[in-house]
């Protein structure tokens, strides 16, 4: 199918897809599944950890926001620079993400999938130790630059780990595979949402620590990744170093006959030498690359504009304002965190039998369901106490739903789509279209909080809405082409 994809024209790649999507899976093996959890359990998790570590926590972080402000100002901040202040810094780590995540293509380029993942984790470092010291150090501002730093370092993960998964993993298991950089995304988000709890690390002198505690899979992976082999494609299509990509898929399949796969890189370089390298700006110039780019870039906007991230980021505040006291409040926040991992596993078990779309499409349709009905419960809730409870099962309904396709989905199809010639410039775009929608998110949700209240959702509710026409939209006319 591999080869059909590559032969055909772009349109037909795009079917192809789907075909593949009904392979049965083989070529799973202990070595492969040691580089998949070493890339995800480094990579994948310090994004989630560091998306989720200012869910539960952030009234103690507050607090020490306005601690630090009253000693310098001898006074306490107002109550609309804490929401600013606030909503800076859960953005910053997506403000951070954009930058990384634009940059990712070029340096996996220039250093490779394993070299790129390998050295981010210095900023890793960096942006763990200046969150952890800005306590000591009475400065918000040194929290904020923290937060800017390993956005960089997340966002730089979240175009390099798709791209090593995708090009490790044989044909029949990229979807699998790409599902467990989501799986640890969301695992990274529930164990910090965990470590955020009162009682565990959420408290005045401990917060330092939940926020410090990126650079535990910061060692995992460099004590790990270090045995696993640079990406075979990377070795042989850029590098042009066949001696090294046998090697490495000898090691990654554990045996010794790889020919069918180098075959079908060799025939992948050979058109590759024939084509030329495509830019980001190339991708608009050329009308065969022009409907998978549209295709990937909408996927990055369902994803984050039908609103995750106002649940990953502020779900303990949504459940206050619902009712909840702050320790429930914080639980239901967990709670919803279990489900998005369980949901997420599931997902990645049908992933290469259902097709792509179809899963993300039902998964936009209950987001939205999820969401209409969180947004009654929030309006009537004053009235009848019990629509609290209406209100977790919305979001446990909503994230149910985002597991099923909109969460992982986005986050490979784009390295699917696009052969190698065009693939680093795609991934960049679209990570980059992603975390700007990600910043828009986490920095808008604070003040349609506090303008919109109760109805606070009903911008989501419109754009997935919206999204979901598009996607319909491009669905039939895929459909038509194809016959
Ligand atoms: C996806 C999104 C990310 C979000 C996460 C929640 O990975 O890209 O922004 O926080 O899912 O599970």
């Amino acid at each position: 199918t591999r080869i059909a994809i590559l032969e055909s024209s772009r349109e037909e790649r795009i079917d192809a897809v789907v075909i593949m999507d009904e392979e049965t899976s083989s070529g799973f093996n202990g070595r492969l599944a040691f580089s998949i959890a070493s890339c995800v359990l480094g990579a994948s998790f310090t994004f989630g950890y560091n998306t989720g570590v200012v869910n539960t926590a952030e009234g103690v972080i507050k607090d020490f926001y306005n601690r630090t402000y009253q000693s310098r100002d001898g006074k306490a901040m107002e109550q609309s620079t804490m929401t600013l202040l606030w909503s800076f810094t859960v953005a910053a780590f997506a403000l951070g993400g954009m930058i990384g995540g634009f940059s990712a293509g070029y340096f996996c380029n220039k250093y490779g999938r394993k070299g790129t993942l390998l050295r981010n984790n210095l900023l890793n470092l960096l942006g763990g130790l200046l969150m952890m010291f800005s306590d000591n150090a009475k400065s918000y501002e040194m929290l904020i630059a923290g937060r800017l730093v390993i956005g960089i370092c997340a966002g730089i993960f979240t175009g390099a780990a798709p791209l090593y998964l995708s090009e490790i993993a044989p044909i029949s298991l990229r979807g699998f595979a790409g599902v467990f950089n989501q799986l640890a995304i969301t695992f990274g988000v529930m164990i910090s949402e965990i470590l955020g709890l009162q009682f565990i690390l959420g408290t005045d002198n401990y917060w330092k620590y939940a926020v410090g505690m990126t650079i535990v899979p910061m060692c995992f992976q460099l004590c790990t990744l270090v045995w696993c082999p640079e990406s075979p494609r990377y070795l042989m299509l850029l590098k042009s170093d066949e001696e090294s990509a046998e090697k490495a898929l000898k090691w990654l399949r554990n045996k010794v006959d790889v020919s069918d796969e180098i075959e079908e890189m060799r025939k992948e370089g050979e058109r590759m030498r024939k084509s030329k390298k495509f830019s980001i700006t190339d991708l608009f110039h050329h009308k065969e690359l022009l409907t998978p780019l549209i295709i990937g870039l909408v996927m990055q906007l369902s994803q984050q504009w039908g609103g995750i991230n106002a649940v990953i980021y502020y779900s303990t505040e949504i459940f206050e304002g619902a009712g909840l006291s702050k320790a429930n409040a914080q639980y239901a926040t967990v709670g919803v965190g279990g489900v998005n991992v369980a949901m997420t596993f599931v997902s990645a078990l049908i992933m290469d039998r259902a097709g792509r779309r179809t899963l993300h499409l039902i998964g936009l349709g209950g987001m939205f369901v999820g969401s209409v009905v969180l947004t009654i419960g929030l309006e009537y809730q004053s009235d009848h106490k019990w629509l609290s409870y209406l209100c977790i099962v919305a979001v446990v309904l909503y994230i149910i739903f985002f597991a099923t396709g909109p969460g992982s989905i986005p986050w490979f199809i784009v390295a699917e789509l696009f052969d190698q010639q065009s693939r680093s410039a795609a991934v960049s775009l679209a990570v980059l279209t992603n975390w700007f929608a990600n910043f828009c998110v986490a920095l808008g949700y604070p003040e349609m909080n506090t303008h919109l209240k109760q109805l606070s959702f009903v911008p989501f509710v419109c754009l997935l809405i919206l999204l979901l026409v598009v996607h319909i939209f491009q669905s039939a006319r895929d459909q038509r082409k194809k016959h």
